[in-house]
């Protein structure tokens, strides 16, 4: 298969975890003769600094030229310590999501088993765990109406939601639930707050087309608690912009690090493939940053064009790289030296010789890794 892909690595760790990505899907190029064509571009802080506009149209257009876009992260502390700044490298994010129609944005969260003891939650708490958050992504507080009065001392943000804008996303949420566990858990405040009611109205009579799929509700609150107290009762979880960001950082912590979070995030027309976190500025540069989020993100993005045995090569290695430490510090207890490169180099090898059982992997951190 022939695909553009658009790379926009971002800012912090965003370029570092993203090359690891491109050779993951550089070597499944390879092994499946497939021709995948890379085009980076300026997203973010990095292009405020260039261009002075976080989504420059450079960016923009190559994001809806191409069939694909993979994207880094964004972030810089120079923003998020000054609030009065205008120009700030998350517009970007929201625009670019706005922009290219990307409604559902898609993070699976699962406990691996070779991690169990990696989080702080109880291995009997967390053990199973196989989750698919769907977020709302295009509207919501994030996009409603923003006010900040002329003396600044009051300021609001509108949360507005529209019939069709619930029912695009709710449709998706219920067919990947009938490819699962046939469950869906709206997640809401629907005691509280209108726009919530509105979800629960229209997502009830959505899903009188789904017969085969169960439906319940809860409070963002209860369902904060019962993420970490029982996440094995969630199968799809369905909910808006804003409580989908909050619910699935806090998911994250079941797997073990937020390091391992991959999403997609797809509209009508284009689809983006990101990692749920942040970009660390802490680790820039250190090769300390995790890059298996965005590599899990390249692999939905085969699944997206369905090349799913491709994908599932992808998460095999994965698995192996978890299963035998070769993951950064952030999982890591064994050994020190595991840098980001070195976990991607571990993956592109694993893909290019996925039948090799032989690998000595004893000097692997070191980068010594032999067939024997
Ligand atoms: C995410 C991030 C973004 C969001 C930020 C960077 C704007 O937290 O993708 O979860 O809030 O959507
Ligand atoms: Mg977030």
């Amino acid at each position: 298969m022939k695909l553009s892909i658009a790379v926009l690595p971002g800012d912090g760790i965003g370029p570092e975890v993203t090359n690891q990505a491109i050779k993951a899907l550089k070597a499944i190029a390879l092994e499946f003769n497939h021709d995948f064509k890379f085009t980076k571009a300026d997203v973010g802080a990095i292009a405020i600094d260039n261009y002075n506009n976080p989504l420059p149209d450079e960016t923009l257009n190559l994001c809806k030229s191409s069939d694909a876009v993979l994207f880094g992260a964004i972030g810089h502390p120079k923003y998020d310590n000054n609030p009065a700044a205008k120009i700030r490298p998350e517009q970007g994010l929201l625009k670019l999501r706005k922009e290219l129609g990307l409604y559902a944005n898609i993070r699976p969260v699962k406990a691996y088993e070779t991690l169990l003891d990696k989080s702080p939650l109880k291995k009997n708490i967390i053990q199973g765990t196989d989750i698919s958050i769907y977020r709302e992504l295009t509207g919501g507080i994030y996009f409603g109406e923003k006010h900040l009065s002329e003396d600044g001392n009051e300021a609001s943000d509108l949360c507005v939601y529209s019939r069709n804008e619930i029912e695009r996303i709710t449709h998706l949420a219920f067919q990947a639930a009938q490819n699962r566990n046939n469950k869906v858990t709206l997640v809401d405040k629907a005691n509280v707050l209108e726009s919530s009611r509105l979800w629960r109205k229209v997502v009830g009579e959505v899903a009188a087309q789904y017969s085969d799929v169960d439906l319940d509700f809860l409070f963002v609150d209860n369902a904060a608690m019962q993420m970490i107290l029982n996440p094995k009762q969630f199968d799809v979880i369905l909910t808006e912009n804003m409580f989908g960001d909050i619910i699935s950082d806090e998911a994250s912590v079941i797997g073990g690090s937020i390091g391992l979070l991959a999403s997609a995030s797809v509209g009508d027309k284009y689809a983006m493939f990101e990692p749920i976190h942040g970009s660390f500025p802490q680790a820039t540069g250190k090769g300390i940053a995790n890059p298996i989020a965005s590599i899990l993100s390249a692999a939905m993005l085969l699944d997206h064009f369905e090349l799913l045995s491709e994908a599932e090569l992808i998460r095999l290695a994965v698995e192996k790289s978890l299963k035998l430490d070769i993951t950064t510090p952030d999982i890591n207890t064994k050994f020190e030296n595991v840098t980001t490169s070195r976990v991607g180099e571990f993956i592109e090898d694993f893909i290019s010789n996925p039948n090799e059982t032989n690998l000595n992997f004893t000097n692997i951190h070191l980068g010594q890794s032999t067939i024997i």
